[in-house]
């Protein structure tokens, strides 16, 4: 069962992507399927959320299935002093799969290698977050038609923002363009540009979030800076408020642009966007549902239109 993890959105390839993707449609048409009768799903966070967590268990719940976990750490053994291997192997004691989120990056993958049920990695540090890439990518579809020849713009914590560290691999199947928005401090890190220029993706940085960026752009995907890697406050504070998109600022904007964030937000998109009809972020959470019942399926091998 270890090929059935989730830990990358490397570990899945163009194919299984699109098929995904077909499941999630299949899904957001019949959202309450008794597929998961008799299983057992652990979520396990080890940092806090508020999408991705309740979306995984409404993603259980609605297919059947029963959820057992913990959304605070300091409310299980690991605050005593447990490691996460001996976590890990109690709870595959009690569970067909595992949804975790863990502040250190690698820590699903090592979740992965020593238990023989399938790991679900629900966001490890800055490294990855695949399910949210998942959802982004059916949001992305959904609302372009293809995810073919799209220019994609990320604003913002392109440093620690884990999403779209995701988001650009699995985008690289599909001939994207990027821009890259963000200071000096929060840039794409070198090994995410490499990807780039392995794949013949076309990309720019840029310091400033000019009108020429966002009318040339079809997904203008904002985040947050996340404060909670930073070990300086003072320098979060310095660029915590460098990019907020306004309503007025999408004037001129393509008529198929969407606006994504993969929330929280904070001030990176000012509430008087939300009414725009560019604006698709809450409706990408939503998608996060259907994306993570496929996800679930296909990392228990139940394919949910052939079930007798
Ligand atoms: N997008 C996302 O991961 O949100 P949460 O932190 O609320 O789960």
């Amino acid at each position: 069962m270890k090929n059935r993890s989730l830990v990358s959105i490397d570990d899945i390839n163009r194919e299984e992507i699109l098929d995904l993707l077909k499941r999630a449609r299949y899904f957001e048409e019949h959202p309450n399927l008794n597929v998961l009768q008799g299983k057992v799903v652990a979520t396990l966070f080890f940092e806090p959320s508020t999408r991705t967590r309740l979306s995984f268990e409404t993603a259980v719940n609605r297919l059947g299935g029963r959820i057992i976990g913990f959304s605070d750490a300091n409310t299980s053994s690991s605050a005593k002093g447990e490691t996460l291997k001996d976590t890990i192997k109690m709870v595959s004691n009690y569970v067909d799969l595992i949804v975790m989120r863990h502040y250190l990056e690698g820590a699903a993958r090592y979740a992965s290698e020593i238990t023989d049920i399938p790991v679900i990695n629900a966001g490890d540090g800055a490294n990855q977050h695949p399910s949210q890439t998942m959802l982004d990518l059916y949001s992305i579809y959904k609302t372009q038609g293809t995810l073919e020849n799209l220019t994609i713009t990320m604003v913002g914590d392109l440093k620690y923002g884990r999403t779209v560290h995701s988001l650009l691999m699995a985008m690289r199947y599909f001939n994207p363009t990027f821009n890259f928005v963000s200071c000096d401090e929060l840039k794409m890190p070198v090994e995410y540009k490499e990807i780039c220029d392995k794949y013949g993706i076309r990309y720019t940085e840029h310091t400033d979030f000019t009108p020429e960026v966002i009318n040339s752009t079809d997904i203008l995907y904002m985040t947050r800076v996340q404060r909670e890697r930073f070990t300086d406050i003072m320098e979060y504070e310095k660029v915590k408020n460098l990019y907020t998109l306004r309503n007025n600022m999408l004037l001129d904007a393509r008529p198929n642009l969407r606006v994504l964030h993969p929330l929280p937000r904070i001030t990176e998109i000012d509430q008087d966007v939300d009414d725009n009809p560019k604006a698709y972020y809450f409706e990408q959470a939503r998608n996060g549902l259907f994306a993570r019942q496929a996800i679930i399926c296909r990392a228990l091998g139940i394919d949910p239109e052939n079930i007798n």
